[in-house]
């Protein structure tokens, strides 16, 4: 589901941008097992930051860079530093539904995503279809209990479809072949974690 232009605003500007680069890409490269992630999937780009924390901080020597937004992926493209214009491809893709082969990523990355989705769950099986044995899965996500907030319902829109708890989340991915390898939980707020297909 696309943002509406309050999330927009607030996932696109310096200070988001910079916690990226600065504290959460940081933060999961020490929690992930390896020390390279040669080819690896974003979904739900954005503005296309992370992409460029991807290439420069996990090893990727390729990175794709994908959004279901197409006004999103422009702007990614728009931002995106010269240097690494090699590394990153950006393509319009519905992480729901991925035109990527079986088995083909090293790493996949959703910052923020999963909880836009329509249904969350397809996704996840998308993501796991898509890793290599071995591969990475780094999120971030809000859970059900932050979305329910009054503020968060008044400014922003998300489908109910992209609501769950961690004990769903874990089952999911248990159910998806990738054990949880590290994470960090806020209280039932929120999670940053690394999974791993097996
Ligand atoms: C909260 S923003 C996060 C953007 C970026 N990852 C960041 O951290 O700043 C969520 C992004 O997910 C994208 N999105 C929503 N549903 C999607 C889907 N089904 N497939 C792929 N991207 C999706 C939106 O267009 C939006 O760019």
């Amino acid at each position: 589901m696309k943002l509406n232009l309050f999330e927009k605003l607030i996932t696109d500007n310096p200070v988001r941008a910079s916690i990226q680069r600065h504290i959460e890409g940081p933060m999961l490269k020490k929690m992930g097992g390896q020390k390279a992630y040669p080819l690896s999937l974003e979904i739900g780009c954005g503005a296309g930051v992370g992409a460029q924390v991807i290439a420069e901080q996990f090893g990727a020597k390729k990175v794709i860079a994908t959004d279901v937004d197409p006004e999103q992926i422009e702007r990614a493209k728009k931002n995106l530093m010269p240097e690494l214009n090699e590394k990153i491809e950006f393509k319009v893709e519905d992480a729901m539904a991925l035109d990527e082969p079986d088995e083909k990523f090293d790493a996949v990355f959703s910052f923020g995503v999963l909880h836009h989705m329509e249904d969350w769950r397809k996704a996840v099986k998308e993501i796991s279809r898509v890793l290599k044995k071995g591969g990475e899965f780094f999120f971030e996500e809000p859970f059900r209990p932050f979305l329910r907030n009054f503020l968060v319902r008044t400014l922003t829109d998300h489908p109910k479809g992209g609501e769950f708890v961690f004990e769903e989340f874990k089952n999911e991915l248990k159910k998806n072949n990738i054990d949880m390898v590290n994470m960090k939980l806020i209280k039932d707020i929120a999670i940053f974690c690394v999974g791993r297909k097996s």
